[in-house]
């Protein structure tokens, strides 16, 4: 079935829940958790440390499962991963032993084209992820910066309709960060691509989701998600940035 674009990477999430056990007693993690991600919207999960956010990244991925509930991505239920997924985790993980560019095409190869064809396509991503010129580095000449680039390049080189991506710049010094928020706003703007971003970085939340997804801190609470209903490119310092900003740390109990 060939669904159009505009149909692609829709995300429903039915009362999904997953509780871990923890010294022989359950901890419950996600309860009955509903939800819907539009095609192409960028979606922020934020929350407490321990609230979920990566296991319910990984439920989506498919690298864990669900105790109850499920996931339909374009009305199809998740049994696993698959391609139309991608996950970037905060380290790049990239194949010290290929290039840039082969780290890029990696993907491609698995799936059966030739390295060649594979430089072609990865030579877009390169581009996209601007690093042209460093086409032949290996991941141990790249700044933390340029690394987590060739992952993001990496992952949207075999054009997944959804990419999940947890925590991808947690690791980056504060300068960096920021360039490359920039360079996802710009990146996301272009692929069109379904975006689930796991962060702890309310700033990076605003400035790059449609809409924010708050994960409760106390087991009971509920889950809340937040418009962010600011024009794009967003300006951190324009007063209705700042504003929503003020209002999230304020539901955070942090102002
Ligand atoms: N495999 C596991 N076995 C047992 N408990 C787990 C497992 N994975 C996660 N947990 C527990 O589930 C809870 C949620 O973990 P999760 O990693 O999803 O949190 P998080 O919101 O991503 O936190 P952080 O912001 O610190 O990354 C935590 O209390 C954690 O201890
Ligand atoms: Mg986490």
């Amino acid at each position: 079935m060939i669904l159009p674009s505009s149909l692609r990477g829709e995300v429903t999430v039915r009362h999904l829940s997953k509780t871990f056990t923890l010294n022989g007693e359950p901890l419950p993690v996600l309860k009955d958790l509903n939800l819907t991600i539009r095609s192409g919207e960028s979606l922020a999960i934020v929350g407490a440390s321990g609230s979920g956010k990566t296991t319910l990244l990984r439920i989506l991925a498919g690298l864990e499962k669900a105790d109850g509930g499920d996931v339909l991505i374009d009305g199809r239920r998740v049994r696993g991963v698959g391609t139309d997924r991608a996950v970037i985790f905060q380290e790049p993980r990239l194949l010290p032993w290929l290039t840039v560019i082969d780290n890029i095409g990696f993907g491609l190869e698995t799936r059966g084209l030739s390295r060649e064809d594979a430089r072609y396509v990865a030579q877009r991503y390169v581009n996209l992820v601007g690093l042209k010129g460093f086409e032949a580095a290996y991941p141990r000449q790249l700044s933390g910066g340029m690394a987590q680039r060739v992952g993001i390049a990496r992952a949207l080189a075999v054009q997944p309709e959804i990419l999940l991506l947890d925590e991808p710049l947690g690791a980056l010094d504060a300068m960096t960060k920021i360039a490359m928020q920039q360079e996802l706003a710009r990146i996301w703007k272009d692929e069109d691509v379904t975006t689930v971003l796991v962060t702890h970085d309310l700033e990076e939340a605003i400035f790059l989701a449609d809409r924010i997804l708050i994960l409760p801190r106390e087991k009971g609470g509920e889950p809340r998600l937040i418009d962010i209903d600011l024009p794009r490119p967003r300006d951190r310092s324009a007063a209705a940035f700042v504003k929503q900003r003020e209002e999230l740390l304020g539901l955070f109990g942090l102002h």
